[in-house]
């Protein structure tokens, strides 16, 4: 039986997926063996002995130790484009709230009194014009998941699109629209772009990339959109750029009290993932992939270890945590085929300095055996499945 703590509400229709005659579910626990979040920030919570998993449900984990939890052994995963589709959609929302003042004119609007409404209305409206998509230049930056579809979505909206990804997969490059430009580099988007939108991770190389400096280089009256992280821009140049008419435009999913109050800016509550259908897709996703870590020691979707998953074989699955270094598998090879116990099946993947064996075993391990595994210089984690 493992308990599985729920930081955050996680839809049901992926809990749903956790069999209860295996799994005990619940939002207070003690050293729980696997943990289920969304936004709540983990960098403050001690992670118990016991846990084995976090996944987190949505496609950033910078709310989570990953750190730590690699050096204890603690997978982490996440649920790549789970809610992709979600946070296009509202991308697309922020496109149009960039280009017109319809955020400004609402909140006039609800201001207005009296029998001639209509009247005014029209007397007020120049105040809230803006400026059309169609033949704009659209700068994204990161190709992955979701700004792979708001490049192509924005070029059927007749914007000119360059896009920039060093990490662009073959497959993120085949669902590419012909029509995006690729950039060499953010620069070339900065100095390019009428419109610049955000769609990588918030890691130490893209942290403030939006900053005095980079701003400087852009066109005037530039239009932001930052649905990804806070992270990534820094709020108080934006907030000097949109004041001084450089920027003309920021849409933010991760308003900071810096630029609430300027004009312009369209503060969202972090609402990017938050329809049903993401917040499902998501949960469903991070429940599985939980499930068959904890069941069979299978990993998919980590952010710290590698993708090692082998159908089940022979008595018991053990799964080894080690530094990716010379001689640490002949060293777990010889201890685990003493004593007449033979390796039935085995996968080992490495993953920068990490390293994922899972070996299916005929015969037992006991917990002498687990004692003589974890004592290999290197091994930073045993686990034995029955
Ligand atoms: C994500 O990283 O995918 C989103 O921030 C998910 C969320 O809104 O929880």
């Amino acid at each position: 039986m493992y308990n599985i703590q729920m930081l955050n509400k996680i839809a049901k229709v992926g809990t749903d997926n956790l069999d209860p005659a295996k799994y005990t579910l619940g939002t207070e626990m003690d050293n729980p063996d696997a943990i289920l979040v969304r936004s709540a920030v983990m960098h403050d919570m001690e992670l118990g002995s016991n846990l084995k998993a976090i996944a987190r449900a949505g496609a950033g984990v910078n709310n989570i130790p990953v750190d730590a939890c690699t050096e204890k052994g603690i997978v982490v995963f996440n649920t790549p484009g789970a809610n992709a589709n979600g946070v296009k959609e509202m991308t697309l929302c922020a496109l149009f709230l960039a280009a017109r003042n319809v955020v400004g004119g609402i909140e006039w609007a609800k201001g207005l009194t009296g029998d001639d409404v209509a009247k005014q209305v029209e007397k007020g409206k120049s105040a809230f014009a803006g400026t059309e998509l169609k033949g704009k230049t659209l700068g994204v930056i990161g190709l992955g998941a979701i700004g792979g579809m708001v490049a192509n979505v924005a070029v059927h909206l007749g914007m000119k699109v360059i896009g920039c990804d060093p990490f662009l997969s073959v497959e993120g490059a085949w669902n590419l629209n012909h029509h995006v430009v690729k950039a060499a580099t953010y620069d070339e988007i900065f100095e390019k772009a009428d419109y610049i939108t955000l769609h990588v991770p918030a890691t130490k190389d893209t942290k403030g990339m939006i900053n005095a400096t980079t701003i400087a280089t852009m066109k005037d009256g530039v239009r932001l959109i930052n649905l990804s992280r806070a992270d990534l821009v820094n709020a108080a140049d934006v907030a000097e750029a949109m004041k001084s008419g450089k920027m003309a435009a920021y849409v933010t999913d991760f308003p900071t009290a810096e630029v609430l109050e300027i004009p312009g800016v369209v503060a969202i509550p972090h609402l990017g993932a938050s329809t049903e259908e993401s917040e499902d897709n998501c949960a469903v996703m991070a429940a599985l992939e939980l499930d068959d870590y904890l069941t069979n020691g299978n990993i998919k979707n980590s952010v710290n270890f590698p993708p090692a998953s082998m159908p089940r074989s022979g008595d018991c699955r053990i799964c080894l945590f080690n530094a990716n270094v010379p001689e640490i598998i002949t060293a777990v090879t010889k201890i685990v085929g003493e004593g007449g116990r033979n390796i039935e099946n085995m996968m080992n993947k490495s993953r920068g300095n990490v390293a994922y064996t899972i070996m299916d075993v005929i015969g037992d391990i006991d917990d002498a055996t687990v004692a003589q595994l974890e004592a290999i210089e290197g091994v930073f984690g045993v686990r034995v499945i029955k």
